[in-house]
């Protein structure tokens, strides 16, 4: 740190300042705690609701440069990855640090497949949804309920116990996954297929009926594979921060990563996959685009799959997620809804509206296409983006469980409530009510 690397900051309610270190760009909030105005003041605080300005960690997984629109897992460019890597590879990447050699490949592959299967009490558990229940409440739910079946999960600071249920949770989720998906549609479950590969035996589990063998579309497989790769982390998003924070109390990692993808399922976050189809399903032509557009600029709706917390430039997701849906489409036919999608996205890039705000086409522009387009009801489209994400949720939930500096999450608030009121008998709050 150079010496000239500090901030001074001279508190006007006392003459009095202090001298606070800059380390990487960030002052540390505690510092700021010896501003105070008398012995008997808490001393000053940061007040930063929504977290717009504040880094609760270090981390070394994923590098987003949000105005540059750059995307890094472990310091590898994101399209290198999407080009060259299985899912595998690259979740392994995510969680060791390092891409793996062909043997380590082989057995961590080895390793996921053998773990997919389901203890048959979480397949009891999931009959008992009922017939219409939501994918995504089933996938949360019995992720949750998985804590159960393996309580020896809470002793998080045992290395190879956390390793364990990385594993199994990795393992389980497209299994989980494709059982709500059958449970909506009233089929019954299908095994995992230990011959095929992680997204192969997904659709496996999802699509095959009485044939004996289950063989995917290799090119939709892949497309679903390149979109898992994509969705695998992305830093200190509300679901990876949740499962950080339901973390450091030293929960289940199972509760954390079910919290995680409760965070996920809201429309502002990944949800909003799904509700972009819904908005696109209520466009009925071109020709209504434009006033389409007019209402969202009126601020009567939002444009979903559009704006971003840190990208003020185009997401590079969506970039390579539109690529991809030119692909599935030349397999499965040419989507109307996407026409629909380019046609507000040529309007919104080139309407000041959007432009001074800095919005872009987020990841979820353009993958519920391609979802639908593969065969998926909207529905399930969280869910699939909830598989992938589970690497990512992992990774940063060890990451902060191995970290010195890491304590139970605690925010502070500044209350604006009474203080000190006595209680009045409930016969004169009835007595009050009844003037
Ligand atoms: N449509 C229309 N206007 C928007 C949109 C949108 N999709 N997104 C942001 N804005 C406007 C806001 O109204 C606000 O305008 P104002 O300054 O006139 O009040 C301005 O742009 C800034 O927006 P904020 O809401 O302050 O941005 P924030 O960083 O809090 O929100 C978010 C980011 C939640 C993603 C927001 O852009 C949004 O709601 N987008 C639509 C939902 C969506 O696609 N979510 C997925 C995000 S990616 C992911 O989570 C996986």
């Amino acid at each position: 740190m150079a010496s000239n690397d500090t901030i001074t900051v001279t508190d006007n309610r006392t003459n009095r300042s202090v001298t606070i270190p800059i380390e990487d760009g960030t002052v540390r909030a505690m510092d700021f705690r010896k501003l105070r105005t008398d012995e008997e003041d808490f001393g000053l605080m940061l007040y930063d609701p929504a977290f717009m300005n504040t880094a609760a960690c270090r981390s070394n997984i994923t590098f987003i440069d949000g105005d540059r629109g750059i995307l890094e897992y472990r310091g590898y460019p994101i399209e290198d990855l999407a080009e060259n890597c299985t899912f595998l590879e690259v979740a392994y990447l995510i969680l060791f640090g390092k891409l793996p050699n062909t043997a380590e490949l082989k057995q961590w592959v080895y390793e996921i497949t053998h773990h997919t299967m389901l203890h048959e009490s979480m397949k009891k558990f999931m009959e008992g949804f009922r017939h219409d229940a939501h994918p995504m409440s089933m996938l949360i739910s019995t992720v949750a309920a998985l804590s159960s079946v393996y309580p020896d999960a809470v002793d998080v600071h045992d290395a190879d116990n956390r390793l364990l249920q990385i594993k199994r949770l990795i393992a389980k989720m497209p299994s989980i996954a494709a059982m709500s998906y059958r449970h909506s549609l009233g089929f019954p479950y299908v095994y995992p297929d230990n011959e095929l590969s992680y997204t192969e035996n997904f659709m496996n589990m999802l699509w095959r009926m009485v044939e004996p063998k289950y063989a995917a579309n290799p090119l939709l497989a892949r497309a679903l594979e390149v979109l898992f790769i994509l969705h695998l982390d992305h830093e200190q998003n509300c679901g990876t921060s949740t499962a950080r924070v339901v973390g450091s109390s030293l929960a289940s990692p199972y509760l954390a990563v079910a919290s995680a993808a409760s965070a996920l399922s809201g429309p502002l976050h990944g949800g909003a996959n799904e509700e972009v189809i819904r908005m696109l399903d209520g466009i009925d032509s071109l020709a209504d685009v434009p006033a389409f557009i007019d209402h969202v600029k009126a601020g009567k709706r939002k444009l979903m799959g559009f704006g971003h917390r840190v990208y003020k430039n185009y997401d590079p997701r969506a970039s390579l997620i539109k690529k991809i849906a030119e692909q599935v489409f030349g397999v499965t036919g040419h989507n109307p809804k996407l026409d629909i999608a380019l046609e507000l996205e040529r309007i919104a890039l080139s309407d000041d509206y959007f432009i001074s705000r800095k919005l872009y086409p987020n990841v979820d522009f353009y993958s519920g296409m391609i979802y639908q387009a593969i065969g998926f009801k909207p529905e399930m489209f969280t869910v699939l983006f909830a598989i992938p994400r589970t690497v990512g949720w992992l990774a940063q939930w060890q990451e902060m469980i191995c970290d010195n500096e890491q304590k139970i999450a605690r925010p502070r608030q500044i209350y604006t409530g009474g203080r000190k009121l006595k209680v009045v008998p409930i016969a004169e709050r009835d007595k009050a009510a009844s003037k």
